[in-house]
């Protein structure tokens, strides 16, 4: 699946055992041109840097179309064209707070009766950003291209612990198959990856709360409570690593997929079918 020539944009790619980050590195080892985009102005250049390709790391709020927009137009002037968008940034976390979105990841565990601030932060850190880099992407991205938006197993059935998330990363499901159809016209594909479970910081985050919060949890390390929620959910056994999310997001970009469009894929381990 060599991508060589292709440029690939990725949206909050910078945290290097990020998913975004390994997208990178499965885009980089096929040859394309790699875009990191992050809110987190620390990271982005070494993210960028680290990567066996021809990379450049830019800081972007992937919710403002405006910020997109300029970031489109830079990656344009570096490499001449934009080909792949991947739609990755998204949860929450404490470097959200740098631009000021209420911020609190201890109302998102709750059932019910979470701050309308809460709620907006949600969608708006995990469906707004969809929105905004598709549609700053779309404007000048060459005809042929592919957008790849990361939901989650969240979007797939009840998130009874996360419910704004779950239903944010319901509406980028249905946003990519809208999208789907508005490009088709320019054969620019819009597919969907949903991730299951994986060690990041947005894991790390959610179980440091469980632990907190259950105490069937309390004795253990935040790292042996994700192991315990992975062994009892995933009929394939084990955790996804952020390349199996890559893997599908070459997939999705190459030639292979040229008549794959609106697609959604569960990479979980079978959690979804269970
Ligand atoms: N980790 C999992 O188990 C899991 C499961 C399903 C889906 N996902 C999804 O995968 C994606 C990546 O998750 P992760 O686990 O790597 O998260 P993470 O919190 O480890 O990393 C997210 C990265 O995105 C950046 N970011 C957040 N909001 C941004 C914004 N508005 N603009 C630019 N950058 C922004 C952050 O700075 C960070 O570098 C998310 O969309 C998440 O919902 C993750």
């Amino acid at each position: 699946m060599n991508l060589e020539n292709k440029v690939v944009l990725i949206t909050g790619a910078g945290l290097p055992n990020g998913i975004g980050a390994g997208i990178a590195r499965c885009f980089a080892n096929e040859k394309a041109k790699v875009v990191v985009t992050d809110l987190d102005a620390s990271i982005v250049d070494e993210t960028a840097t680290s990567l066996p390709t021809d990379a450049l790391g830019l800081v972007a709020d992937a919710a403002s179309q405006a910020a997109m927009d300029e970031a489109v137009d830079k990656t344009i002037d570096k490499f001449g064209g934009l080909d792949v968008l991947v739609n990755n940034a998204g949860v929450g976390g404490p470097t959200l707070s740098q631009v000021n979105y209420a911020n609190d990841p201890e109302e998102e565990v709750a059932l019910f009766g979470m701050s309308d601030a809460a709620w907006d932060a949600q969608l708006m850190f995990n469906l707004r950003t969809t929105f905004s880099s598709s549609s700053a992407a779309a404007a000048k991205m060459n005809d042929g291209g592919s957008i790849v938006n990361i939901a989650s197993i969240a979007a797939l059935g009840p998130a009874t612990g996360l419910p704004a998330y779950g239903a944010a990363k319901a509406g980028v499901v249905h946003l990519t198959k809208t999208h789907a159809m508005q490009l088709a016209a320019r054969r620019i594909r819009v597919n969907c990856i949903c991730p299951g479970l994986l060690w990041t910081r947005a894991w790390e985050m959610l179980a440091t709360n469980m632990k907190a919060q259950q105490t069937e949890f309390a004795n253990m390390s935040i790292r042996q409570v994700f192991e315990t929620v992975v062994a009892r959910s995933t009929p394939l056994g084990g955790e996804q690593t952020p390349e199996d999310i890559g893997n599908l997001a070459v997939f999705y970009a190459s030639d292979w997929a040229r008549m794959i469009t609106g697609q959604v894929v569960a990479v979980d381990g079978g959690i979804s079918v269970k």
